[in-house]
């Protein structure tokens, strides 16, 4: 079409998508062209205004590299990481939540009951529960991927002074599909604010704390991988989270124990608990693959 106008650009885009074009791939462009379209026309967005954005999506480019990428960090600042997260969780499974870009493959395996706290300063905390599927059915074939900050509020990839693998395991589970640790307890941190993204958030009056957390990935045959994190419920940022990946279900307390009941069996680090440390208990559910 040559003169092509504001009510016709939208479906002139779509025209010229070819017979070849694969149909998801034509369904996701014609909603994306379709709301990108209307969010001018609505807007009326000016020269000035189009030109800021296209800078700022230069820069996120310049600022992205293996160790860090801002356009992922974009996507979850705008609620986008975790609204994709929303609409794929399914509700007889525990939560889905951000993944963050802090895992690395290759973490050490860690025995049920195993010590990960090792050398690290702060608060001890035992996290045990059961991987279960949604029929309530345990998951010993279950496998269990941990990270989490140190005391610091900073990851092993971020601090040179950490070992590698610093707080980070795969943990096995048991016959009984049970899971136990032996932790520190993270800090609330703040995502990475010197780029565009800070930029966006210090324009718009945004802090960039998050709540602290436990990361986990667990999968089992069968089921469908769940990336989520759990939340304690005493945090400060619980309710303002920069990356908007809280949900009530993935909020969990942390018991202090005074030394009055004997600590769970079969902890590498029994003997060298001292008291007061915290106690998590957690379940996570699975829903079946589809
Ligand atoms: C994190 O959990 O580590 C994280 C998640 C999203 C953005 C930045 C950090
Ligand atoms: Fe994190």
């Amino acid at each position: 079409m040559r003169n092509v106008n504001q009510e016709t650009v939208t479906q002139v885009f779509l025209d010229y998508c070819g017979p070849e074009t694969p149909p998801r791939l034509r369904f996701l462009l014609e909603h994306l062209v379709r709301h990108l379209h209307d969010f001018v026309r609505e807007t009326g967005l000016t020269h000035d205004e189009w030109r800021t954005a296209i800078e700022l999506l230069t820069e996120t480019g310049e600022i992205t590299d293996a160790e860090r990428n801002e356009f992922v960090l974009f996507s979850d600042v705008l609620g986008l990481s975790s609204l994709v997260d929303m609409i794929n969780s399914r509700p007889d499974a525990t939560s889905s939540s951000v993944l963050g870009p802090f895992h690395i493959l290759g973490a050490p395996e860690l025995a049920f009951g195993g010590d990960l706290r090792r050398d690290n300063d702060g608060a001890t905390v035992i996290v045990s529960g059961q991987v279960r599927g949604a029929d309530g059915a345990p998951l010993p074939g279950a496998a269990i991927e941990l990270w989490q900050t140190a005391d610091n509020g900073l990851y092993s990839n971020q601090d040179p002074s950490q070992p590698e693998y610093n707080l980070r395991a795969r943990l096995a589970v048991n016959d009984d599909g049970r899971y136990a640790v032996t932790t520190v307890r993270p800090a609330p941190y703040t995502v990475p604010d010197d780029g565009p993204v800070g930029k966006l958030l210090h324009a718009t009056g945004r802090h960039p704390w998050r709540p602290s957390h436990l990361h986990f990935i667990v999968s089992a045959p069968g089921h469908r991988t769940l990336v989520t994190e759990l939340f304690p419920h005493d945090d400060p940022y619980l309710d303002e989270d920069a990356v908007f990946g809280v949900r009530d279900d993935l909020i969990m307390h942390y018991e202090e124990q005074d030394g009055s009941r004997p600590p769970p069996v079969g902890l590498e680090a029994g003997d060298r608990l001292t008291s007061p440390y915290y106690t998590v208990d957690f379940d996570f559910v699975l829903a079946a693959e589809a």
